[in-house]
């Protein structure tokens, strides 16, 4: 007889309904904190979706026609008439998706610099007609550091909408200084006496320091969590499987079998692209399997640190571990059939699903975030979690992204995005990929070819 051991999901910690909510003069940062946000939360299993105010107001007026950095100053009636509109509008949107349980976090991304808007905010949040009020949390982005908010400008505003294509960068730029100016004149920074009862965090200075207050369930402190270990430094990631290994070549999966005569080639090759790269301080992260440390081996004296993690190996097939798919597909067809049907989620018996590695992987990815130039060496199905994580792809791609084998990964993290560049080395390997079968037809495929045109 099989007792089911029911696992808690990070999904079912959540219960209660969160708006995460930015604070900040512009160019603070909070767009790019929100995104990343979205992304973190998105990828551990709690659904989250930011509301950019700004995009509101792009949509309900022109800016350059409202008088550009005038319609940020608090005197301007109408503006102020029109801003407020907007966030009520967001707070509306947001509100919708919580209560349809679409979403579990919403991140309401605006400057709500002051304690009217922060009212508004928190009463919109406590509404009775909610189905459950909304539990909030504010980040306040603090930032004096004048070539941080220099370099903001510089490299991220003066190319947003509301000025690409419409004046010379070095107008905008000004222009955005001025806007800086009209919301310095009304900000009311968070503050632990007259916001006692507020739960918030203040990220200062781009994370030189913080200050948390008042700190209130599962979603906020990870939340705390997560700021606390992210960086501006530009750096890079690099991901590899190892070189293809014996049993790739025979199809089966997991085990831990040694490198083939092409991947021990691959090692070299490897070897040959991180020197040219000639990355300082570089830091290896490697499974425990014998086929990655054997494409590791090559690079050690390249490396400032070399580490071997347990949590880098490759997903557990559990009873099918050194089974090719063909066999698989022969000895357990319901199991094969209920992987294909949603493969997220499907736990191989005694093993393990991709929805177990993305947990199992969450402290690689914190520490990633920590950490400046990585190469992370492993494996086919934790390398897609990893990638999911920097592309922000759905949970139902990840499981199909593809990772060849012989082809490193690099990733440079941008404001709003990662930049992704694939290098395949020209040495031969199997194709280790399983597409998703095309959806079944509902009829079945016999008989001619005029009846197989036919639909039923
Ligand atoms: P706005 O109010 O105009 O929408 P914003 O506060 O949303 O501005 P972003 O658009 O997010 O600002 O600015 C992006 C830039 O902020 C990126 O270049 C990023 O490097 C930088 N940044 C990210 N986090 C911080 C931080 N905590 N403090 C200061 N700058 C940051
Ligand atoms: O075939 C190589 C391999 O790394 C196996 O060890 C692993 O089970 C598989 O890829 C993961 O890919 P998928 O989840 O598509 O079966």
């Amino acid at each position: 007889m099989f007792t089911r051991v029911h696992q808690y999901s990070t999904n079912e910690q959540v219960r209660v309904p969160n708006v995460i909510a930015l604070v900040g003069l512009p160019a603070r940062g909070k767009t790019y904190i929100s995104y990343k946000l979205c992304r973190y939360l998105n990828w551990i299993g709690i659904k989250t979706r930011a509301f950019n105010v700004g995009e509101y107001r792009r949509q309900a007026c022109d800016f350059e026609k409202e008088g550009k950095a005038d319609f940020f100053d608090h005197s301007n009636e109408r503006a102020v008439r029109i801003r407020d509109e907007c966030a009520k509008h967001a707070m509306e949107d947001m509100g919708r998706y919580l209560d349809s349980k679409k979403g579990e976090v919403a991140v309401f991304d605006a400057t709500n610099t002051t304690r009217p808007r922060r009212k508004m905010l928190l009463d919109f949040c406590n509404r009775e007609d909610h189905e459950t009020k909304f539990r909030l949390f504010f980040i306040e982005s603090v930032c004096d550091d004048p070539d941080i908010i220099d370099s903001n400008i510089t490299e991220v505003k003066v190319n947003s909408p509301d000025y690409k294509g419409r004046m010379t960068e070095e107008q905008a730029k000004q222009d955005f200084l001025q806007r800086i100016e009209k919301y310095s004149a009304q900000y009311a920074p968070l503050c632990e006496e007259k916001d006692a009862e507020l739960s918030f965090i203040k990220v200062i200075n781009a994370g030189r320091s913080f200050f948390v207050h008042n700190v209130n369930g599962h979603v906020q402190s990870r939340v705390v969590y997560f700021l606390m270990n992210i960086h501006l430094l530009p750096r890079s990631i690099y991901l590899t499987r190892h070189g293809e290994s014996e049993y790739n070549k025979i199809g089966r999966l997991g085990g831990d079998s040694p490198l083939s005569e092409n991947g021990v080639c691959y090692a070299h090759k490897l070897r040959k692209y991180f020197e040219k790269e000639n990355i300082q301080d570089l830091r290896i992260w490697c499974s425990q399997k014998i086929r990655v440390a054997q494409t590791a081996n090559h690079l050690k004296d390249l490396a400032a640190h070399v580490e071997y993690w347990k949590v880098l190996d490759e997903i557990d097939a559990g009873i099918c571990e050194g089974l090719t798919y063909e066999d698989f597909e022969a000895r357990y067809p319901k199991q094969f059939s209920e992987r294909d049907k949603d493969k997220y989620h499907y736990r191989y018996p005694s093993g393990e699903s991709y929805e177990d590695l993305v947990a199992r992987l969450e402290p690689v990815i914190m520490e990633l975030e920590r950490q400046s130039n990585v190469l992370v060496i492993s494996h086919q199905a934790t390398i897609r979690c990893i990638l999911a994580y920097f592309d922000n792809k759905k949970r139902e791609e990840l499981p199909y992204l593809n990772v060849p084998l012989h082809t490193v990964i690099k990733l440079t993290p941008k404001a709003y995005s990662c930049q992704i560049e694939m290098f395949k080395f020209k040495i031969d390997a199997v194709d280790t990929y399983r597409a998703k079968p095309t959806e079944e037809l509902p009829w079945e495929l016999n008989g001619t070819e005029s009846n197989l045109c036919r639909s039923p």
